[in-house]
């Protein structure tokens, strides 16, 4: 340890603070400090927080005059796309799929402070009569659409499965999978990796110590991923399998299609190297990122960056002007993915958001603040909208109903929740048996009411029926990727929910009705 090397370079940088415990620790935690230490690149911090505090001026500037939406030639919507063609994207995406073209690439390195569970999101069970985590759900549909892949084209393709952790999430992600076998995935097509930290800093821009020995660090945004592609051997991996396709998402939607074959195909046959998902805003105060055009480049501007004027426009069919709402769920073609991670990475900028951060007072005393205390900094996943052109960016708007429903609160939060997420998937997949012909009674033999048919029927936000009386219905994946083959089971046939349709070790669907949870 050089200890006074490094003390003059903290010094040179206003950051000496955090060694004024140094003399008490002992020399297991002198060890660790000083390592945490070593890796803070202190003079890049300070010019972060320089860009930082501009970030923060300039968020609270409204930005109305430079928006315009994403032209109407790059976009599709699934709502007004005939069947036909959605049928041509679906078999390109499946033909892509066949020849080991597409990649899932997931973003679960965040903390998921707000859900407020000690584990990774990804790990959490959010009640459904399976008990399935959405890790699993998600290994499940991968596993579903190389199946429907295979059918449609004859050929078996592997979809590999990128997953980015952080400090927080990679060990306990790791355990969790070896644990469960992959969920029947090959080891060796799931692969893990890690994205970097920064420091937490004081309003000040001065690093904080969470105790005396501990500096105050936290993963940097999923914008981070750019950065990981680049320090991990993940680029070389996607090369190396011949990879052309990527699907980025957040680990929290309970809907999420994994390798979305229409997605992808759309994105492919519209010739863009990055595409966005997206769903029709609900209203225009909704809280949701929107995809759209600032001052000539493709970006997501949040509600607190418009007026309510401009948030409130309409075209003249009576849709939303700015309506296109962000769900992280991204197409990236792997040229463009190696191209924004070496060459643009370092213009993406750090967002900011004041956070309330624990830290240790000068009296060696902890505290953990009721009120925000400092910044992190984070980079945002979808900041690389600004390297694509009217050429070869595309959007791709869906179903809310069908394909978002994301988890971030507890329950008490009454939005987003575990109630919201387990609601949101039952009523799709008793939709999905509604279309493929059956009927669905409550326990007590009575019939659900025909509005459970609808989209918005089942909701579970107010609109429709109560979260009380949505059906407890659930498909494995194995059973059904999105709906499709189910009439060879439900046609004609009546289900009292709690009802589950799982795939027997013989390949035949077994349903057997669960405990209500
Ligand atoms: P959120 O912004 O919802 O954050 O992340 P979060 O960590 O899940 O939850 P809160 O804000 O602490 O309550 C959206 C997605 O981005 C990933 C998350 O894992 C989630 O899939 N993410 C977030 C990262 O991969 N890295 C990060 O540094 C932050």
């Amino acid at each position: 340890m050089d200890i006074s090397s490094l003390k003059s370079q903290l010094s040179e940088h206003g950051q000496e603070h955090v060694l004024k415990f140094w003399d008490s620790l002992t020399e297991a935690q002198k060890q660790t400090l000083y390592k945490e230490l070593s890796s803070i690149n202190v003079a890049q911090v300070g010019e972060y927080f320089k860009n930082a505090q501009a970030t923060l001026q300039a968020a609270s500037e409204k930005i109305d005059d430079l928006l315009e939406p994403v032209p109407k030639e790059l976009c599709g919507s699934v709502t007004r796309t005939s069947v036909d063609t959605l049928q041509k994207y679906e078999t390109e995406g499946l033909k892509q799929i066949s020849n080991g073209k597409v990649a899932m690439l997931l973003l679960a390195g965040g903390q998921g402070t707000r859900l407020g569970v000690s584990y990774p999101k990804g790990m959490y069970n959010v009640g459904l009569p399976s008990g399935k985590t959405l890790y699993q759900l998600q290994a499940e549909r991968i596993l579903a659409v190389e199946k429907l892949a295979e059918k449609a084209t004859g050929s078996k393709g592997v979809i590999p499965w990128y997953i980015m952790t952080s400090e927080h999430t990679k060990e306990p992600t790791e355990d969790f999978f070896s644990k469960h076998n992959h969920f029947g995935l090959k080891p060796e097509n799931v692969m893990l990796f890690e994205q970097n930290q920064l420091p937490a800093l004081t309003l000040e821009g001065k690093l904080i110590l969470t105790n005396k020995a501990k500096v105050a660090l936290s993963p940097d945004g999923n914008g981070g991923l750019y950065k990981a592609l680049k320090s991990s051997n993940v680029l070389k991996d996607l090369e190396h399998r011949g990879i052309e396709f990527i699907h980025v998402y957040c680990v929290d939607n309970i809907l999420v299609k994994m390798a979305d074959p229409v997605f992808i195909g759309f994105c492919i046959q519209k010739g863009a190297n990055c595409g966005a998902k997206v769903v029709e805003k609900s209203f225009p105060t909704e809280a949701v990122g929107v995809v759209c055009k600032v001052d000539g480049q493709y970006q997501v501007v949040e509600y607190s960056e418009i007026t309510q004027k401009t948030a409130e426009k309409r075209n003249p069919d009576g849709r939303l002007t700015f309506n296109a709402g962000n769900i992280c769920n991204h197409f990236f073609t792997l040229d463009f993915l190696r191209d924004v991670s070496l060459n643009h990475e370092h213009e993406l900028k750090h967002h900011v958001a004041k956070k309330k951060i624990p830290y240790v007072d000068d009296d060696g005393t902890e505290h953990k603040p009721s009120k925000p205390n400092g910044i992190k900094m984070e980079k945002f996943v979808f900041d690389v909208f600004q390297f694509a052109t009217d050429s070869n960016f595309a959007v791709w708007e869906v179903i809310r109903e069908d394909e978002f429903s994301p988890l971030k609160n507890a329950d008490e939060a009454g939005k987003d929740t575990p109630t919201t997420c387990r609601t949101a998937l039952c009523s799709l997949h008793s939709r999905y048996l509604s279309a493929a012909g059956a009927k669905l009674l409550r326990a007590d033999g009575s019939p659900y009411p025909d509005s459970l048919s609808q989209p918005n029927g089942t909701d579970g936000t107010g609109d429709g029926n109560s979260p009380n009386d949505i059906p407890i219905c659930e498909i494995s994946p194995l059973v059904s990727y999105a709906g499709e083959g189910l009439e060879s089971v439900a046609k004609d046939q009546t289900f009292t929910t709690p009802v589950m349709l799982e795939l027997s070790s013989d390949g035949s669907v077994n349903t057997s009705q669960p405990k209500s949870t």
